[in-house]
């Protein structure tokens, strides 16, 4: 195994039980809470009757809009201090009760009166209000370079349809919650979110208080794929409420029903797409208009079109995202944001191009291939995707891929299908301390967070390996406002951004140290040129010689108390407009499709990926694998249904809600391309999100080249296989 293959370093902790999430710290004096929900879509609310309720046993308080009135007024505090109902299922009040069955029944006995008003339950009610929004997630909603118009009616092919792509939910393992206590004017709240210092603001914010009186703690997270994030913090906000009023803390945890509806979804699309090519197989234009959903109380959209203005070179290309504001819940960022819904869409049109232009699916691409950022106008730090096209072709086997429709094995039908898919890097300034104790042992630490993606393993190897201590003597604390400012867990950026503070943080320890050693007489280093040294096995070694020191003995005699150092990292402003840095991938599926049942089985999977420096390939596997689950997932079984009369989720449980099962999940064969990015710092790219998009073209393609059948819309069911 790969030495930087190091297992979770958190790994025990959470077999063991020893990890605590949020959920599982214990207060003195707890009380718990329940929300009260709308069940109208749209109106006012009218009235709180709570008399009933007051007098269920174990019943503590009762929290609404008039004790979250005083709240700083902001997008985040809207929804709970003005009576207005946007969705249906919105919460009105919170209970509190000595034990969550008193805090149910209580909710239970709360009565609300509401004046209803019209809804719109869904994107096609209400196509003639679909507007431009100024941006789609962080670049402008609306792009053109060149005139894809003259260009399309030129074209030699001309590939125009539609896509569509359901809403989806994230849903990860672990619950929102949150466990909340006053002392005074300071409050400390334990819960799983994926930005510890964006919570810490927005409560401080909101209830007008410094920084340094809210301290926020996420010690260990159960998932978030972009849902632990602000469309929490208004239902936080009325447990830490209840616990101010009450004087005792408090605890709220999420329905799985209530993942629903209070934490936000990835959003529906309807992607018109036109492709034009010349007679070579060149793409001459692509328009790429987008139409998805927001919520009527706030604007989100993703980066969905952004896909085809940077993958492939094309002069002429236009984009646009309108939205549609309907009574449904907020959508928010879902792993490959935009990049998931888009890809399917550009690389299914793609697809039905190469069937058209009698090209195989993977020359087309590489004939297209964009060798510097065509949107931006500016080189690429890097980019391998050519070569994660060679690569993933030659696991997979592509040479050959069968004649479409031809390749039978039983009552299947086998196809195989590819696509590209690529996910921009991000980085964030972040700070991180590593601290050498007296006894040689490390520890490190950063205020972000493991959405458990693998932030501790990763960030104690770093320190490790740069001091030579064994892992076994790292000890990683994250999650915590005390700590050093860290990044927020979105858009596959942590470890771009902690890498190079660790690096400055270690290079700063072991450059003091060798000067330590080198200056000490009663070293046996003494006198050796400090960059003759090498730190390994908790030693100080000279490279020139047998000599060398224990780290712990040279302590013991000139840093008994152990020694720390704090590394930065800014930003990506600094290298300007420079370059663009940007992560790739391609990914091959065999599917099998039973033309009578009409059901879909992945077979096999193999994914190239080409993302700059990858610190541990078995978590970064792990992350790749993760996000292909989850990208078959889009593709053949997520779907959130809203009901078109009530307005309300139809099937908010996992018996209706489907999800991958291991049944429905092939063996994975990953390919990590190795790439040298000479430009990003430390030379790392974000992967988490970029194996999450692609597949599903990739699959839909599968299902064509098997039965002939071109599925549009995600994700396949077996009603649109079945019959003809
Ligand atoms: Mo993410 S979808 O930025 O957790």
């Amino acid at each position: 195994m790969n030495p930087q293959s190091t297992p979770r370093w958190e790994a025990a902790l959470k077999v063991t039980g020893q990890a605590v999430f949020p959920a599982e710290v214990q207060a003195e004096g707890l009380l718990h809470a329940v929300l009260v929900g709308a069940p109208i879509a749209s109106g006012q609310v009218l009235s709180i009757d709570a008399a009933q309720a007051r007098l269920t046993p174990g019943f503590a308080d009762l929290v609404s809009y008039p004790e979250a009135e005083p709240l700083r007024a902001s997008s985040v505090t809207a929804l709970i201090r003005e009576p207005v109902i946007y969705f249906p299922g919105q919460p009105v009040a919170l209970v509190v009760a000595e034990s969550l069955i008193a805090a149910r029944a209580a909710a239970h006995a709360v009565r609300v009166t509401y004046e209803q008003q019209p809804a719109v339950s869904a994107l096609d009610q209400v196509l003639d209000q679909a507007y431009a929004p100024a941006m789609a997630g962080r670049i402008p909603a609306a792009s053109r370079r060149g005139d894809s118009e003259t260009a399309l009616a030129d074209a030699y092919l001309v590939v125009r349809e539609r896509y569509e792509t359901a809403v989806n939910n994230h849903h990860p393992m672990e619950p929102h919650a949150v466990v909340c206590s006053w002392d005074g004017a300071l409050v400390t709240v334990h819960t799983n979110t994926q930005a510890v210092f964006g919570t810490r603001a927005a409560i401080a914010h909101a209830f007008r208080m410094p920084l340094e009186d809210a301290r926020v703690i996420a010690r260990f997270l159960g998932g978030g794929f972009g849902c632990k994030g602000q469309l929490w913090w208004p239902w936080m906000m009325l447990a830490m409420l209840a616990s101010r009023r009450t004087g005792r803390p408090v605890r709220l945890e999420l329905t799985r029903a209530q993942l629903f509806t209070l934490a936000g979804r990835r959003q529906e699309t309807v992607q018109d797409m036109a492709l034009g090519f010349g007679v070579d197989g060149r793409l001459t234009a692509i328009e790429h208009h987008v139409l998805a959903q927001t919520s009527a109380n706030a604007e989100y959209s993703d980066t969905t079109a952004g896909v085809s203005r940077w993958l492939y070179a094309c002069p002429n290309v236009t984009t646009s995202h309108r939205l549609v504001r309907t009574n449904e819940p907020q959508p928010i960022p879902m792993r490959a944001p935009g990049v998931a819904p888009g890809t399917f869409a550009l690389e299914s049109a793609l697809d039905e191009a190469a069937m058209r232009l009698g090209l195989d699916p993977v020359d087309l691409r590489a004939r297209n291939y964009a060798d510097h950022d065509q949107d931006a106008g500016r080189p690429w730090s890097s980019n391998n995707l050519l070569e994660c096209y060679r690569v993933g072709a030659e696991r997979f086997g592509w040479s050959r891929r069968p004649a479409p429709g031809t390749a039978i094995d039983g009552c299947w039908r086998i196809g195989w299908g590819m696509a590209t898919t690529c996910y921009p890097a991000h980085r964030q300034p972040c700070r991180a301390r590593v601290r050498l104790e007296a006894d040689a042992s490390l520890l490190v630490q950063c205020g972000t967070q493991d959405m458990g993606s693998g932030t501790y393993t990763v960030m104690g190897q770093m320190a490790a390996e740069a001091l030579g201590v064994p892992m076994s003597r790292v000890t990683v604390e994250l999650g915590d406002t005390l700590l050093p400012e860290g990044p927020f867990s979105g858009g596959s950026q942590v470890t771009a951004s902690l890498s190079p503070a660790v690096a400055m943080a270690t290079t700063a320890l072991r450059g003091r140290l060798a000067a330590m050693a080198v200056a000490d007489p009663e070293s046996p280093l003494a006198g050796y040129k400090p960059e003759d040294l090498d730190f390994e096995n908790g030693m100080i070694r000279a490279r020139t010689s047998n000599v060398a020191e224990p780290l712990a003995d040279l302590l013991a005699r000139r840093e008994p108390e152990g020694l720390e150092a704090e590394g930065s990292s800014d930003g990506p402003d600094r290298e300007g407009q420079a370059f663009t840095g940007m992560g790739f991938g391609a990914v091959f599926v065999e599917v099998g499709v039973d033309p009578d049942l009409g059901e879909t089985r992945v077979r096999r999977v193999c994914g190239a990926f080409a993302a700059g420096r990858i610190l541990n390939p078995l978590l970064a596997n792990s992350q790749y694998v993760g996000g292909l689950i989850g990208g078959i997932g889009m593709a053949l079984h997520e779907r959130t249904v809203t009901d078109r009369a009530s307005g309300r989720i139809l099937g908010d449980g996992f018996a209706d809600y489907l999800i991958p099962t291991h049944a429905d999940i092939p063996r994975f064969d990953i390919a990590m391309v190795e790439e040298h990015d000479p430009l990003l710092p430390g030379g790392v790219k974000g992967i988490g999100m970029l194996g999450t998009a692609g597949v599903q073209a990739a699959i839909a393609n599968a299902v064509f080249h098997a039965v002939g059948k071109r599925v549009r819309h995600l994700p396949i069911r077996i009603e649109d296989l079945i019959g003809d």
